[in-house]
């Protein structure tokens, strides 16, 4: 499947129906597709407020890691500044979002929370200019539990 633009909230509904397309193809199972639909959603949506356009590919992997389906975002935005901040909930790239700003800054600085917890593997790569975001799940392998256990 050739990549798709980013450029409106279009696509990023577009980008939702070709991870669950790829997902699906793949040998996920329905739960599994709609929670990588998530991500699709989250990573086309940060594309859109944070690199204003970008590309997104859904590609299925076979590696010594298993099988399953890499997500990948490119936007030519600026780099993360802080990105272990900006993995964690109600954290923006450069720490806690102030309560007082959440009803003008639209979102809850928790996307990228959500697509760590639904995925195995997140990670950036910068590229000249911009950057791509990439997520892999792998195929009959569990998600680390959340919440996580107290105990
Ligand atoms: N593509 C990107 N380029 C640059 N910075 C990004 C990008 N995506 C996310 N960020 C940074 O990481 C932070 C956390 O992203 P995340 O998606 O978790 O939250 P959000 O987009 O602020 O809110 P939400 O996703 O809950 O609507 C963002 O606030 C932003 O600072
Ligand atoms: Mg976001």
């Amino acid at each position: 499947l050739a990549e798709l633009h980013i450029n409106n909230r279009f696509d990023t509904l577009e980008a939702q129906r070709r991870a669950k397309l790829v997902a699906s193809a793949v040998g996920f199972p329905s739960r599994a597709c709609s929670e990588l639909a998530i991500v699709a959603s989250e990573l086309s949506s940060n594309i859109l407020k944070y690199g204003k356009c970008g590309r997104m590919a859904f590609v299925e992997v076979k590696e010594g890691e298993g099988i399953g389906i890499s997500i990948r975002a490119y936007d030519a935005g600026p780099p993360f500044r802080d990105l272990g901040s900006a993995l964690l909930d109600g954290c923006d790239d450069r720490g806690p979002i102030d309560a007082d700003d959440l009803s003008r800054r639209g979102g809850l600085g928790a996307g990228l929370g959500a697509v760590i917890r639904l995925t195995h593997s997140f990670r950036v790569e910068q590229d000249r200019p911009g950057k791509w975001v990439i997520a892999t799940r792998y195929l009959g392998r569990p998600l680390p539990p959340f919440p996580p256990s107290r105990r």
